[in-house]
């Protein structure tokens, strides 16, 4: 058996598992990265949202209510979703837990996680990553996140993929990315949060070029390829 993670444009994927179909930070409706639209998806049963901002939350709710899925997020921003009816996993930061698929722990990500309705900002709690652990595989996404000292915690995690921004302004650029990855020691590496718009263009290459080939190999996937592992 193998996990497979399809990148779904920006920061988005889908993943697979024994147990598993789920979408992380499903952007899939206003990005012109996206590779799949959010009526494409049938049998999702997991959504793993790092924060409120449009760019991650995008097609969260219309999903997760036409799939009955459950919605795995901070506290605050679960409290929020389940008043909208949605199944939801409201953990925090350093929590982990076991679900029939796996586990998944919440990591820290220093960036805002505003609930935005209308015209109107609420407070969501605080934005996450994720290790996601299914078919024996870990799994972290980032999420949105400037390079912290906490990311040389995950070392002791033997992630097998991570999922790490590297289109600088809002995120990590190409070269904290690079010094995300020195830290976290993944098996491999996957950029996401680059050349959606053009405040956050970057060259993954350069990124692949400063990991350089010590622990881990970079794979670059364009909006739609696969990665099976
Ligand atoms: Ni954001
Ligand atoms: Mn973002």
């Amino acid at each position: 058996h193998m996990a497979m993670l399809r990148f779904l444009g920006h920061s988005s994927f889908y993943i697979e598992g024994e147990g598993l179909k789920g979408l992380i930070d499903p952007f899939l409706e206003g990005n012109p990265s996206a590779a799949a639209g959010p009526d494409e998806f049938s049998g999702i049963n997991a959504i793993f949202l790092t924060h409120g901002h449009g760019d991650h939350m995008g097609s969260t709710v219309e999903i997760a209510k036409k799939n009955d899925a459950v919605v795995y997020t901070c506290n605050e921003m679960a409290g929020y979703l389940s008043s909208k009816g949605i199944k939801t996993e409201g953990m925090h930061i350093g929590g982990r837990a076991s679900f029939p698929f796996g586990r998944v722990k919440l990591t820290p990500a220093w960036h805002g996680c505003p609930i935005v309705e209308g015209k109107e900002v609420r407070y969501g709690g605080v934005a996450c990553g994720f290790v996601i652990e299914v078919e024996g595989r870990k799994i972290y996404h980032s999420g949105d996140t400037g390079l912290t000292v906490e990311m040389s915690l995950l070392e002791d995690e033997n992630i097998d993929v991570a999922l790490l921004p590297i289109g600088g302004y809002y995120t990590m650029d190409v070269e904290d990315a690079a010094r995300a990855v020195k830290m976290i020691k993944p098996r491999v590496a996957i950029p996401m949060h680059y050349n959606t718009f053009p405040r956050i263009e970057a060259d993954p290459v350069k990124f692949a070029e400063l990991v350089g080939e010590m622990f881990t190999e970079v794979k670059i996937l364009a909006p739609g390829e696969e990665y099976k592992f």
